[in-house]
């Protein structure tokens, strides 16, 4: 499928999209259209319940006097509310239109339309990239009605008044869907395809983008002192790995960033097994590993000019003879010591590592995290917003404006000195589980806290938004990839040279 941006409409045949505000108010190309076709959509509008509100589509049979088999509109809501968000959902509500259907050709009249400060270019190449991001599917494994399953669009044409410009945002919209494509392949495959060393050995694979890859393995981790996160490998017969990703693309001056990630391949809740109704859902508690894998392709595939770090701990949670007891006691590399009270949380142990070796290697100017770290953010957030919990006010304020800007929204969470009382076990420096229900969340927080030192520091708990249970605008459902964008647009505003 190939996107291209014209001046001008190339083919007759296309299937025809154009945009309506809400109460039926057509853009001006919708309009010019309708004056050369004898007001079809003005009639097509007085017939049909489609009033142009966000989200709302309608398929018309192209009258005969035409050479496109059809004609859609798309709703794009308020002029006074567009946004990126808004043009992007629109580009992907598409999608779904077209893709059982024959057509090979589609061409989205944006015309010379301004909304907003939003440029024609920005609107042409937001919808498309909607559209692209809306586009991706897994289908790999599928062996059967693959000729039913292909999409017959060839080329899909916005046509606009500034089609170089737009062409140009697009491409670097590309890279960044690339990244998104690349994290929700990662979440989508099964765990007896991606576990520690499979997804080691395909990171790999970036350093074609000029990705420095580095793997350490069970010998190097322990090496490294990193009991708490090989405390939660023990029981599977898969080596842990924890991956390190550097794209550098500023002067070595300048500090990095640095993002990590949880990855637990699977999670099976170890000795404290999880109950087996809807245990395969913990084959996506590596969404947050697989985003940070994103983030980094994305940022090598837009030359970025930032010096980005991305740390990744790989391990499979497993029960067996090998698999750590609840109450064993477990030395982190930061050398505080960890009582595992409950072995289905593992994340916040693999997480300590982590941080602390990124922290102590790399100095960054700060670090983020990203984690399906707890069921309880799902209750208190759901598919709405991840709960961002952090020791830096000023970083929350850059990730929520980054979020409003992306559509992947984030909800400010406490820590709190009162919660330490409550981390502190009996006979160890911490232990990684609180007593009853209260605050959930916040405990994983304030236990991550206590190994980041003093870096600047975010945690993104990702719990709720890894995986869509249903079709969203811009994601098919499934793996959503949630954050590759967000933590790309935080990037992009306040951390890349221009
Ligand atoms: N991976 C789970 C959290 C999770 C739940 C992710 C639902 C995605 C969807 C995590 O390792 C876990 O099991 N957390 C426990 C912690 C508890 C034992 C303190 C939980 O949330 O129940
Ligand atoms: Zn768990
Ligand atoms: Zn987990």
């Amino acid at each position: 499928m190939d996107f291209n941006f014209s001046t001008t409409s190339l083919d007759p045949k296309s299937t025809k999209v154009f945009l309506c505000f809400q109460d039926k108010k057509l853009t001006k190309a919708a309009q010019d259209f309708d004056t050369h076709h004898q007001g079809f959509l003005k009639k097509a509008l007085e017939n049909n319940r489609f009033s142009g509100k966000k989200n709302e589509t309608l398929v018309l049979n192209a009258p005969h006097t035409l050479e496109s088999n059809r004609i859609i509109l798309i709703g794009l809501g308020l002029e006074k509310d567009i946004s990126l968000e808004v043009l992007e959902n629109a580009g992907g509500s598409i999608f779904p239109l077209i893709k059982s259907a024959p057509d090979q050709m589609l061409e989205v009249s944006v015309g010379d339309v301004t909304l907003n400060n939003l440029t024609s270019a920005d609107i042409a190449s937001s919808l498309a990239y909607g559209f692209l991001l809306r586009s991706w599917s897994f289908d790999k494994y599928k062996t059967k009605e693959i000729e039913d399953r292909k999409v017959a669009l060839k080329l899909i044409t916005f046509q606009t008044s500034e089609a170089d410009k737009a062409q140009k945002l697009f491409t670097s919209l590309e890279q960044i869907a690339a990244g998104v494509f690349l994290a929700r392949e990662f979440v989508s495959e099964p765990p007896n395809v991606i576990y520690p060393a499979s997804m080691a050995e395909r990171l790999q694979e970036l350093t074609r983008l000029g990705v420095k890859v580095e793997v350490l393995g069970l010998e190097e981790l322990k090496k490294l002192g990193m009991g708490a996160l090989i405390g939660v490998a023990q029981g599977s017969i898969r080596e842990p790995k924890v991956v390190i990703l550097q794209w550098l693309g500023a002067d070595s001056s300048e500090k990095p960033v640095a993002f990590i990630g949880k990855g637990v391949t699977f999670d099976t809740g170890g000795i404290s097994l999880k109950p087996s109704a809807n245990m395969w859902d913990m084959k996506y508690d590596m969404a947050g590993s697989a985003v940070v894998a994103g983030l980094i392709r994305a940022l090598a595939g837009r030359k970025a000019k930032v010096n980005a770090i991305g740390v990744v701990g790989l391990v499979e949670n497993m029960p067996s003879g090998s698999a750590q007891r609840p109450s064993d006691i477990v030395k982190s590399m930061s050398g505080q010591t960890i009582e595992v009270l409950d072995t289905d949380a593992e994340g916040r142990l693999v997480l300590a590592d982590v941080l602390w070796y990124t922290q102590d290697r790399f100095k960054p100017q700060f670090m983020v995290d990203l984690a399906t770290l707890t069921g309880a953010i799902v209750i208190a957030l759901g598919d709405f917003f991840a709960g961002v919990f952090s020791n830096s006010n000023e970083l929350v304020e850059k990730i929520k404006l980054a979020g409003e800007k992306t559509g992947e929204r984030v909800w400010h969470m406490p820590l709190d000195e009162r919660f330490e009382r409550e981390i502190e076990s009996d006979i160890a420096d911490l232990k990684n589980i609180t007593f009853g229900r209260k605050a959930g969340s916040a405990m994983a927080g304030q236990f991550l806290k206590r190994f980041v030192n003093d870096t600047p520091w975010a945690h993104l708990d990702i719990a709720g938004m890894a995986w869509a249970e249903k079709d969203m605008p811009t994601i098919a459902k499934g793996a959503t990839a949630y954050g590759v964008r967000l933590l790309n647009e935080l990037v992009q505003t306040y951390y890349e040279k221009q």
